[in-house]
Formats: structure tokens, sequence, C-alpha cells
């Protein structure tokens, strides 16, 4: 048949007419499908829990596993990791952020989607390489770890770093960083410190909701961690800690309650251990009644990861999210409800709350992401932060900053081998890092090469010798110091200006420190600040410590030896250069300590409970000390540190002049102002620090707390700034566990602004008339026996 141009075209029209019927069909077909199946997003999100099958709300509530290294049969981990059965979506829907801890299900068929869960308290943890042999690669930056951002004292930094942080999680399209973690510095031999800001409640809950903010300011979530008294590494999946309610509630709750109700985050993640005999993630007065009773979170709880026992315990707890999850658990849920054991209501109500949060979510709302942070940016953003979270410990004979200096000799392995940040979930793949020997010579010192190149090749060689780390979160063995005989530190004494030395210190996630050569200097190290001390000294030149560290490690034993102390912390990639800032006088340091340093281990007040018992295997580990941590103890019983709370020195000094209260008479919120002045000659800044001394009439009280902070801006010489702090009833109060609630008692409060915990440079009283209770909460978190805390 032949078909001429006109007939051709009557075909076409025909065909098309045709193709538009059928297009016409599908899109009604669409629609009455849509009509019935109702989208996330589009339709209430009852709608969308109404129509989903019970194994669909059992995925949402369980994430799609992880991927693992393969594991040996006869590694020791635990069996659920080597007998795991393979969840047939993760195959289907592969993790598009490789390197990242998680994901969650997605339902096509209800517009739901996968979101993308990422690591950690240091900067975004994913994989750098992708594909071997393409040059495209996935850096992140590696801020300075948290315990130094704490030492800044500075909110809108540590929002600042949050942003820098968050623009990056954005943009390698993660929907939910898992950080900050907020965990209170018990004792130092801690291994995750570094991961956590203070020993003080209040800090670790003001930084966090700086960072929360900082973070989220991006349209990304964060899961504040490790909820909650997740305070050691030994034991950690099963350890029982024994708190009472006082405790839980003015220590170890209250940084939590501070960054719930000032920055809501998106999300929570409970911690691994027990409290008082459950776990965590188990416990509906801590998920239920206080997190969202009490503090009204909006987001969801995720599980740390494989945390807990029992899937169903952790629906109804209100942990509305497992993680990384497994088809077992799943199963676990999808069968309590069909026996009746799992009230169905209890599922629809957490997968409510993951899918209230899903909305918000990148993925959701199909952010292109860019894959392509601008990681110099961000780096300048690290550096910066970096230098202000320092604190200079001592500094005799005006040592730092390094003026008339030119030829330096660096001593100490970490001097050539920096340590960025700690190990494990909060190690951070970055693009590179700069040694401290690198910051030196770019700020123009002159290093001495010969004890470069003999550390450079002992460093090398004993590198190559040191077994390979074994297990998940083994991290690499220290690497002894040198013997430095004290012929060659005489003949670098006579040859260099100054000495540094840097003390490095590296822990993470799976174990803890130990007190003989981590805590406390290893013989070597010793004997390398003596050697070096004596002969730098006998020609006249002085000595400085650079100690590299993620907690607190010993200073009382050889801080006399030595002229300054920079406590320069895990400094994150831009280490050799914020260190440099600091020591060459570009930064004027003004970090201070977050976290007591005490004369020795024993003085610690938790050091006789920690890590728990038994000794050889501790299951379980009671805080004794009750509220008094930190400085609450020392303060109190009246033992005194090497370095206290708050303490930290300036290249210039400070004066605290003018403090005044709005008021005599406590009714309602007090102001408080101070003028603090710069006196010296170099321009600086300050932390004002706000400590509160309470009346101890209904109960004990520490003899001091911390009830405000305020970090002043850049002062000129001659320069004044007035501080205002604002003292509230809850800053008043004492948690009574007899009535469950914060009371205060009445009576004389005196208020003391200062420079440090025990450097107070201006007291006031007010009265406060009658007792108040200024609020009542749930009777919960009670312990199963009586834990005698000390008193003072
Ligand atoms: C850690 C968490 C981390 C998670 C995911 C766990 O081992 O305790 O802090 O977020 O792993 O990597």
């Amino acid at each position: 048949m032949k078909i001429n141009k006109d007939g051709f075209h009557l075909f076409a029209g025909l065909k098309s007419k045709f193709l538009m019927l059928l297009l016409g069909s599908l899109i009604m077909a669409g629609k009455a499908y849509s009509q019935s199946t109702p989208q996330l997003g589009k339709a209430p999100i009852k709608e969308v829990i109404g129509a989903m099958t019970l194994q669909e709300k059992a995925k949402i509530v369980v994430g799609m596993g992880m991927d693992l290294p393969p594991i040996p049969p006869d590694a020791d981990v635990p069996d659920f990791l080597k007998n795991r059965k393979k969840d047939p979506d993760a195959e289907k829907y592969p993790l598009k952020v490789k390197g990242a801890a998680g994901h969650t299900h997605p339902i096509p068929r209800l517009g739901i989607p996968s979101i993308v869960v990422s690591d950690g308290p240091a900067g975004l943890r994913i994989d750098p390489i992708r594909n071997k042999g393409s040059s495209k690669t996935y850096h992140a930056t590696a801020f300075p770890v948290e315990t130094l951002l704490a030492s800044s004292w500075d909110t809108s930094l540590v929002r600042e770093v949050g942003e820098a942080y968050g623009r990056e999680v954005h943009a390698y399209g993660v929907d939910i960083l898992l950080a900050p973690a907020l965990n209170i510095h018990r004792n130092p031999l801690g291994g995750r410190n570094f991961e956590y800001y203070s020993e003080d409640p209040l800090v670790a809950g003001e930084m966090t909701a700086a960072m929360v903010n900082g973070v989220e300011s991006n349209g990304v979530g964060t899961s504040i961690k490790h909820f909650v008294a997740n305070n050691q590494e030994t034991n950690r999946n099963n350890i029982n800690t024994i708190v009472s309610e006082r405790a839980m509630r003015e220590i170890y709750l209250k940084g939590f309650e501070i960054a719930v109700k000032n920055a809501q985050p998106w999300t929570v993640m409970s911690s691994y251990n027990k409290l008082n005999g459950t776990y965590t993630s188990q416990r509906h007065d801590l998920l239920t009644t206080i997190l969202r009773d009490e503090w009204n979170l909006n987001g969801f709880v995720m599980t740390d990861w494989f945390g807990g026992d029992d899937a169903v315990a952790q629906m109804k707890a209100g942990n509305d999210l497992i993680m990384p999850g497994s088809v077992k658990k799943m199963d676990a849920i999808v069968n309590a409800v069909q026996s009746g054991k799992l009230d169905e209501k209890v599922l629809d109500r957490n997968v409510g709350r993951i899918l209230n949060i899903i909305l918000k979510s990148p993925s959701f709302n199909g952010y292109d992401y860019t894959n392509n942070p601008d990681l110099k940016r961000d780096a300048e953003v690290a550096r910066k932060a970096a230098a202000q979270g320092m604190v200079l410990l001592k500094n005799d004979g005006d040592a730092l900053p390094l003026d008339n200096v030119q030829n330096i000799a660096a001593f100490g392995n970490t001097s050539y081998n920096i340590i960025l940040g700690g190990t494990g979930s909060g190690d951070v793949n970055e693009a590179y890092s700069v040694e401290l020997t690198q910051g030196l010579q770019d700020a123009g010192y002159h290093l001495d090469a010969d004890l470069q190149q003999s550390y450079t090749r002992y460093i090398k060689k004993a590198k190559g010798n040191r077994p390979k780390p074994q297990g998940l979160f083994a991290r690499p063995e220290p690497i002894d110091e040198m013997t430095i005989s004290a012929d060659l530190a005489s003949e670098k004494a006579h040859t260099n200006d100054v000495a540094i030395i840097t003390i490095g210190r590296n822990a993470g996630e799976g174990s803890d420190r130990t007190l003989k050569g981590d805590y406390y200097l290893t013989d070597k190290e010793q004997q390398m600040i003596q050697t070096v001390s004596e002969a730098f000294h006998d020609a006249g030149k002085k000595v400085i410590v650079v100690m590299n560290i993620g907690g607190v490690t010993d200073v009382a034993r050889w801080r006399d030896e030595v002229d300054a102390i920079l406590l320069a912390w895990q400094p994150g990639q831009e280490a050799g250069h914020a260190i440099t800032d600091v020591l060459s006088g570009k930064v004027n340091p003004s970090g201070k300590l977050a976290t007591t340093i005490p004369m020795k281990y024993s003085d610690i007040p938790s050091s006789k409970y920690f890590p728990g018992t038994p000794e050889k295997n501790p299951q379980k580990v009671v805080y004794k000390e009750g509220i008094y941590n930190g400085y609450r103890y020392y303060d109190t019983f009246d033992v005194k540190p090497a370095y206290e709370f708050g303490y930290g020195l300036s290249y210039t000094t400070f004066s605290f002049d003018h403090m005044k209260l709005s008021s005599r008479a406590f009714n309602g919120p007090m102001k408080v102002t101070v003028d603090v002045t710069n006196n010296g000659n170099v321009p600086g800044k300050e932390v004002a620090q706000l400590y509160l001394s309470a009346p101890a009439k209904s109960m004990d009280k520490p003899a001091q707390e911390l009830r405000g902070f305020a970090k002043t801006r850049l002062l000129k010489p001659g320069e004044t700034q007035t501080v205002t702090f604002t003292v509230r009833d809850s800053d008043l109060a004492s948690y009574d566990t007899k009535s469950s609630s914060w009371k205060a008692d009445a009576g004389t409060y005196t208020v003391k602004v200062g420079a440090s915990s025990r450097d107070i440079r201006q007291t006031g009283t007010f009265e406060l008339k009658s007792s108040e209770v200024v609020e009542r909460d749930h009777d919960v978190l009670k312990p199963e026996s009586n834990i005698m805390e000390m008193k003072p």
C-alpha cells in the first residue's frame, strides 16, 4: 500500500490521537493510583502510615544494615555480626554515600526515600575514594576535636564550625550527621573523651546547641549522642552504669536538656550502656518521659550501632529507629505486633516521628548534591577554631610568643607526626594534614635539619616495624621516643634559639586509656623532657612543650622542668598552622580548660570506681562520686588541681571591675554585669565565668557551680567590654530526689565572676527570701540499690 503525503498525515494524526488517548488514560490511572496510595509530603503522614503494610512499617523503624568488612570466623566480635541475614533491599538500594554509617529503607510506592546518616564529631566521616583509579575524591575537613572547641568557650565560633561542617554534610548527600557528642568527661582515661566537650554540663550543653544550630542551618540534621551516661569504653556495650537520680539530673542529663531545649536536634542517639540495670535504648522513662514529656523533643531517637538487645522493648521505650538494622530485628517487630506483644499504635507513633524528619531531609526534597564542598574555605574555619581553643598552661619568663627566635630544635615524635584527632567513628578522612614542622617553616622559622632528618628516619622505620592494628577499632601502637643523649641535647642547645618538645596521645572508640605510659608520660618522654630542659637551660635558652592530646594527660610530674606549656589538644587538619599561630603570637591564646587537670590520677573523684567491677572484666560501674564530678569535687573537697577548670593564660592580662547585680533580692531573672578590660600590650580575648555558691540547707551543694560564661571580642590594649549574664531561678536550684523536683533554698547566694574557677575577681551576694520549687519532674530513674554516694 502506498500512502501519499496526506495519507501519511492522516495516519500520523490518528496515531497521535491514539497516543493522546493512551497518555490521558495513563494520567487518569496515575491519578487514581496516587489518590489511593498516599504519597509522603502530599498526603498527611497519618494516611501514609495507614497505607503501609506491617512489613513496611518495620522497614521504616529498622535501618538497612551496614557495609562491614568481611569478618573472619575466629574474630572476637559478637555472633550477630558474623551470622547476618542479607537484607534484599540493601542490595537493591546500595548506600549512596560510600563510607557513611548507615541508611534507612526507602518505600518508593509511598514516596518515601532512604536517608543517609554519617559520623562523626570532628568532621564528616565518609570514604575518600569510591572508585580506584578515579581522580575524584570525597575528602572532608578534619575540624578540631570537641574538647578543643569547648576550650574556646565561644559558642559563636562553635556555631561557625557547625555551619562549615553542615555545608559538607549537605554537599556530600548526607541527611543526618551523627554528632555532636556530649558525654561528660568523668574520667580522663575515657577513650572517647576527645569526642566530648567538658566535665561540666553547662559548657557541654551550650556547645552542643551551638553546633547543632550551625550544622542544621544547612537543612541537614544532627544526632546528639550518646544518651546517656556513656562515659567509658570498657565493656561499653553491656556495662551497667549505676547513677543516682540527682547525679543524672544535674550532671549527666543536664547538657542534653540544654541542647534539646535550645536547639531541637533532628535526632538523639541512645547509648550502648545499661543505666541502673536496663539498656538506655530500652528505657521508657529516659526516651519518653524525660526526652519528650519533660523536654519536648520533636525529632526521633535512634540506637547506637547494634545497641541494646530487644527490638520490641526499644520500640515501646520510644527508641524510634534501630541502627544499623537487620532482618532479624524487622522480623522481631513484625512478629511482636502479630502476636499482640507490641501494640501497632506504638509502631505507628515511631514511624510517624521518623517520617516527620524524612520530610525535612535533603533526600526527600530531591536535593541535587554537588559532591564538591568548598574545602579551602572550611580549612580556614578549622585553622581559626583550632587556634582559639588551645590553652596556654604555663608561660614563665614570657617564653612565648616566640620573639627573637629563628632556629628551632623540635623534639618528640609528634613534632614530626602530628595527631589531628582520635580514632574510631570520630576519625575523619581529610585531604591533607599540616605537620607542626611545616607550620613553623611556613611562618618563616628555621628548623634544625639534622634533628628533623633523624626523627623522620626513626619514625619511618618504627612504623614499618610495628604490627598492623588488629580488630575493628584498633589504633596504631604509639612509637616509643628516641633516647636523647645529653650530648645531643647540648649540641642542639648551642645551635638553636629554643626547644619545642611535642607530647602526643591518641585514643578512640573501643578502649579506654591506660594509666601507665598514657595518662602518665612514658619514662622515655620524661627523660627527653629532662635532658632537653637541662641542656637548653644551661645554654640560657627556653623549652616549650606542646601537648597534642585528646584527653587530660599528666603535667604535674614534669611541668617544673620547662618554661612554657601549650595545650594544643587535637587540632584537626590545620594543626601545624594553628599551633604556630599561637606559638608565634599571631593569635593570642584565649582558650580555657573545660576539664580539670589534676595533680595526680588518684585525686580524680571517679578514679577508685573507674571502669567498674570486677576489675578483670567490669560488668558494673557505680558513680559513687555522685554530683561531685570535676571542679565540683575539687572545690568542695578542697583538692588542689594542677590546672583548674576555666584556667588558661594569655599574652596579655585582664581586669574585672564594677560587677553589678540588678537586685539584692532575687525575684525572677537577675542581670549581672562586669567590665572586662585588657590591661596589657597586645590585643586579646578573655572568658568571663560566673560561678554561684548556693546555701546548703535542704541538701548538700557543691562549693560553687558554673552558671554562665561569656567570651569577649578581641579587646585592644586598654579597651573594656561590659559582659552581661542572666541568673535564672533554675540556676539557684538543685535536684531533690525525695520530691522529684528542682528546689532553691532560701538564704544568701554568692555570685563570683572571674577568669577561672579559682581566679575569682568579683563577688557579690543576693538573697532568696523563701525556698522555691522551680520545677517538678517525674519520679523516674531510681537506681536498683543504694549507691552510698560520697558527701562533703
Ligand atoms: C559509635 C557511634 C557512631 C556509630 C556509627 C558506634 O560505634 O558509638 O558514635 O555514631 O558507631 O558509626
